[in-house]
C-alpha cells in the first residue's frame, strides 16, 4: 500500500484514536482486550509471558488487569519503553539464552502465553510467511514447555501455507482450540489467533 494511503487509514483507524485517548502505545491493545471480554484469560493473580511484546500494548492492558499477586514477563528483539509491573527482557526469542531467560523469570507457574510475535515483513511472501509460522511453532513449544496443566495460550498466526499443520500441533497438545479473529484485527489482514486451553497430558511411549 502507498505510504500516503497507509497514513490516511491509519489516522482514521477508530482503535488509533481510541489508543491515543486511552493512552496505550498501540491499537494492538484492543485486539487482546477484547479477546480477554470473551474469554477470561487474564486473573488479578495471572503469570504472564507476553513474547513479541514492543511497543507495548498487550503487556499495557494485561499489567492493568492484574493485582499485586499478578506477574508479566514481556520480551521483544525491539526496545521497548518500562512499564510499571512489566520486567521486560530484551532480545531474540528464537535464541536459546533468551528463551531461557524469560522461563527463569517467570519462575514455575505460568498462567497465560500470549505471543503477537510477527517477523519484519519482507515483501516476499511465502518466505514471510514460513518465518511468521516457525515464531509461532517456538510460542507453542514455549507454552507447552511451562504452562500449568489449566493454562492457556493465544498465539498469532497467519492464515496461509503451514497454518493448517500448525492448528493440528495446537489440537494434539491443548484439549481445546479456538480461533479468535477480534474487530480490532483488521478484515483484510490474514492474521487470527489460535487459543489453547487444558494441556492435554504428555503420553509417553513404551521404554525400549
Ligand atoms: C505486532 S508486533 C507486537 C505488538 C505488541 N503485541 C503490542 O501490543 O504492542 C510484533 C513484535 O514481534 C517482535 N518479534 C519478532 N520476532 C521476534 C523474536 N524472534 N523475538 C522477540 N520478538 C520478536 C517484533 O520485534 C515486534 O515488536
Amino acid at each position: 500500500m502507498a505510504r500516503n494511503r497507509w497514513m490516511d487509514e491509519h489516522f482514521a483507524d477508530p482503535y488509533v484514536k481510541r489508543a491515543q485517548a486511552e493512552g496505550y502505545r498501540s491499537r494492538a491493545a484492543y485486539k487482546l482486550m477484547e479477546i480477554d471480554a470473551r474469554d477470561r484469560l487474564i486473573r488479578a493473580d495471572s503469570i504472564i509471558a507476553d513474547l513479541g511484546a514492543a511497543p507495548g500494548g498487550f503487556s499495557q492492558y494485561a499489567a492493568r488487569r492484574l493485582g499485586p499477586a499478578g506477574r508479566l514477563v514481556a520480551v521483544d528483539i525491539l526496545p521497548m519503553d518500562p512499564l510499571p509491573g512489566v520486567t521486560f527482557i530484551q532480545g531474540d526469542f528464537t535464541e536459546p539464552e533468551c528463551y531461557a531467560q524469560v522461563l527463569s523469570a517467570l519462575g514455575d507457574r505460568v498462567d497465560l502465553v500470549i505471543s503477537d510475535m510477527a517477523p519484519n515483513m519482507s515483501g516476499v511472501g511465502a518466505s514471510d510467511q514460513a518465518r511468521a509460522v516457525g515464531l509461532a511453532e517456538i510460542a507453542i513449544d514455549f507454552a507447552v514447555s511451562c504452562l500449568t496443566a489449566d493454562g492457556s495460550c493465544l498465539i498469532k498466526v497467519f492464515q496461509g501455507a503451514g497454518f493448517t499443520e500448525l492448528l493440528a500441533d495446537m489440537r494434539r497438545r491443548f484439549q481445546r482450540v479456538a480461533t479468535r479473529k477480534p474487530p480490532a484485527s483488521r478484515p483484510r489482514s490474514p492474521e487470527v489467533y489460535l487459543l489453547g486451553t487444558g494441556l492435554r497430558p504428555v503420553v509417553s511411549g513404551p521404554e525400549s
